[in-house]
């Protein structure tokens, strides 16, 4: 069957149709934000919006924001001021996500020249929002947290023909003393199993071979219809549909990482070999602190699941350092966690205080240079361990997703179940595409992100 165009490619309407009503969306953060993004355009696309490259061209101009961190909210003011000027030139400027969910109705002062704030629990209001729009009215909102539904549309307008997203689960009913997310993307609901069922099969059909399954908590999914469906169950259907080979899932909370994930991933090789496991802290002091309800050693039982299961699986982290009150033997010991797990890659950030939160108010703030410090042992610490780690991968021979091709080195870029990135040449390049090919390459080099090697396979 046809794949669906991509979404910016895909102009296949009559243009005559759309009265020039054009769009530009930038997106700013998590996956979750990427797959707003997708269905935002579809839903605009639905409705007669044609996407533009740039916001110049735009009537419409749309940041979808993040505000995890400080400097992630500070970009879509940046961006705002850039293109102030241009207001008076008939544009009208949107502001969605967690920025407009957290600020609200504060951005209307802050730059005056936006019409639209709307947090991503209103996006079911989208259509209505755009009526009013589109009748004139310059004050916008949908804000919100009052809400038991996921936002669903069968418009969504994905950006890789391969792999898709699928929502299961928005919100977070978790309160980590960082964490500015319950605030913007309010509380918890789970889809239907089998709406998440018939959007994955529809997928299959339509020739994506690999889902993501997306949720601030996915391994508190709980299946609101009678079937009462938990993560593990889930996952494991999701992996059994016909056509698709392969499944991820993210972003997992400790505390509700069961076993049973784990025994699923194991009954199906579709299910990828990587978890990603936030520690936040190798400290059971920081951890209470940050309200994490998980102590050190229930994070390592959980990391010993995933070591002594019947795969290996590549275990990624994030870690914050610096939140209030870390000493250094808290620091320590988050280094010593790395030494034990010895992690595949992870993510790392200085904390940064976000409105609305409990550590707002901790004392015992950890000066900047203090915090950068710690990063910089931290990353150093964890760049010797992949050096490691991706060392251990040369001359084994591992399957990849082509992802596309990096012209100036003359390599395909791959990636392999385990989330690592397998740069490899490919003899007899005929100027066929292997984007969305799976395929075995034997490893010949590693480095501290990435491997290369060469094609194994006989076409
Ligand atoms: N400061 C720094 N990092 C944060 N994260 C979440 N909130 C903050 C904050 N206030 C990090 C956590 C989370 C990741 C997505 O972002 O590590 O897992
Ligand atoms: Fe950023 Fe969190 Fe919102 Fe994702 S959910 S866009 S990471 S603030």
């Amino acid at each position: 069957m046809a794949r669906p165009p991509a979404a910016r490619a895909s102009l296949d309407y009559n243009k005559s149709n759309v009265s020039g009503k054009t769009f530009y969306l930038e997106t700013f953060g998590c996956q979750m934000n990427a797959h707003d993004s997708e269905k935002v355009i579809g839903a605009l696309m639905a409705r007669g919006y044609e996407p533009v490259d740039t916001p110049a061209e735009a009537g419409l101009v749309l940041y979808n924001t993040c505000s995890i961190r400080d400097k992630a909210e500070q970009k879509v003011f940046h961006r705002l001021q850039q293109f102030q000027r241009e207001a008076g030139k008939g544009k009208i400027f949107g502001v969605l996500g967690c920025v407009a969910q957290q600020e609200g109705e504060r951005i209307f002062e802050r730059a005056p020249h936006v019409s639209l704030v709307a947090g991503s629990a209103s996006y079911t209001r989208l259509g209505e929002m755009l009526t009013q729009l589109e009748a004139g009215n310059r004050r916008v909102t949908g804000l919100s947290l009052d809400i038991d539904q996921a936002f669903e549309t069968p418009f969504t307008r994905r950006d890789n023909p391969h792999r898709a997203y699928i929502t299961i689960i928005e919100g977070c009913d978790k309160s980590c003393a960082y964490c500015v997310v319950p605030f913007t993307r309010g509380p918890e609901r789970s889809r239907a199993g089998e709406s998440v069922m018939a959007e994955a099969r529809g997928l299959a059909e339509r020739d994506y071979t690999e889902i993501q399954l997306l949720g601030q908590n996915v391994n508190s999914y709980r299946d609101p219809s009678p079937a009462g469906w938990d993560f593990a169950t889930l996952l494991a259907r999701v992996a059994e549909i016909p056509g698709i080979r392969r499944v991820r899932y993210t972003t997992s909370h400790p505390r509700d990482f069961g076993k049973s994930i784990v025994d699923a991933m194991d009954s199906n090789t579709a299910i990828c070999d990587h978890v990603h496991l936030p520690a936040q802290s190798g400290s059971s002091r920081v951890l209470a602190a940050m309200d994490r309800l998980y102590t050190r050693d229930d994070y390592m039982r959980r990391i010993e699941w995933i070591k002594t299961a019947k795969r290996r699986y590549a275990i990624t982290t994030d870690i914050i350092v610096g939140f209030p009150g870390e000493t250094e033997r808290d620091f320590e010991e988050t280094l010593r966690l790395l030494d034990e797990v010895e992690y595949d890659s992870l993510f790392s950030f200085k904390y940064s205080p976000r409105p609305n939160t409990a550590a707002l108010a901790m004392e015992d703030r950890i000066p900047e240079e203090e915090k950068q410090r710690r990063l910089v042992i931290l990353q150093e610490k964890q760049r010797a361990i992949q050096i490691r780690r991706n060392a251990e991968w040369i001359g084994r021979t591992a399957e990849v997703l082509v992802e596309g091709r990096n012209p100036a080195l003359g390599q395909w870029i791959g990636r392999t179940s385990d989330n690592r990135i397998l740069n490899f040449t490919h003899p007899g390049g005929n100027g066929d595409s292997l984007a969305g090919r799976y395929m075995p390459v034997r490893v010949t080099r590693s480095g501290p992100n990435s491997l290369v090697g060469e094609s194994a396979s006989m076409v």
